[in-house]
């Protein structure tokens, strides 16, 4: 693993969005992994920056979010499909029939599923992949005890993501239960990942993920074992690193 050591939140983000944006100007049709959270959205900003400064056009790239809240639909202002396009979309020219996020307010959840990840097949495999990390080591919504072989699917949310994630929410009753994220393996195919972790509370998670036993109790430790990661983190979270 690659670990780029960035001053604080905001180098990170910029050096993050170098890296998407160097991805992108040497593959225009690049399909890029995308990611929720409060982590990414200062990429986000970085590249809607260099978008309109003219360096950058997403005219030819397909996306795929890592995942979505089952329930919500996309109109909720807490559903992953609003928030991609408040912060992202909406700013830049990517081909909204090229955005892909599965959808949390299907009837049959598991054709949902399946079908998402055919369409990343399709696509020929993920390029790079953004990611974040919870606390307790998920990817995605990949909570810990989720099996590494699996596809994109519905997991119940722990209780301990619902409660980091009540933030956005105007109550803890309000967060989803259930969530459809990609799974381990379908992360795993990516060409190429970016994890970003920023902040001294991601510190420890940080250090089991780059030290620890790779264990599904702590999701996040398989991308020891994946052959193109980098790590960009700010000095906080990179403080308990051993
Ligand atoms: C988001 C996602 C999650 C987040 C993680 C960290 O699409 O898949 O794994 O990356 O929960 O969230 P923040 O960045 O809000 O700390």
């Amino acid at each position: 693993m690659n670990i780029i050591r960035a001053e604080n939140y905001s180098e990170m983000s910029q050096l993050a969005a170098k890296k998407l944006i160097e991805q992108v100007n040497e593959k225009s049709n690049s399909v890029l992994g995308l990611a929720t959270g409060s982590t990414p959205e200062g990429l986000y900003e970085e590249i809607i920056k260099e978008h309109k400064a003219g360096n950058v056009s997403f005219k030819d790239v397909t996306s795929f979010n890592l995942d979505e809240y089952v329930g919500l639909n996309k109109e909720n202002d807490q559903s992953y499909y609003y928030y991609m396009h408040h912060l992202l979309f909406n700013h830049i020219d990517i081909d909204s029939g090229q955005v892909n996020l599965p959808n949390g307010d299907a009837n049959d959840l598991q054709e949902e599923c399946n079908s998402y990840e055919k369409a990343i097949k399709q696509a020929d495999g993920i390029d790079i992949q953004i990611l974040g990390i919870g606390l307790n080591g998920h990817i995605g919504f990949n909570e810990p005890g989720t099996p590494f072989s699996m596809q994109t699917h519905v997991i119940d949310l722990d209780e301990s993501t619902r409660q980091a994630n009540a933030r956005f929410f105007d109550s803890i009753d309000d967060v989803p239960t259930q969530a459809i994220t990609m799974g381990i393996d379908t992360i795993m195919q990516s060409k190429q990942i970016i994890l970003l972790v920023s902040g001294s509370q991601k510190a420890e998670a940080l250090d089991k993920l780059v030290n620890g036993p790779v264990t599904e109790d702590f999701p996040a430790s398989i991308l020891q074992k994946h052959a193109n990661v980098t790590i960009i983190a700010d000095q906080d979270a990179l403080s308990e690193l051993s």
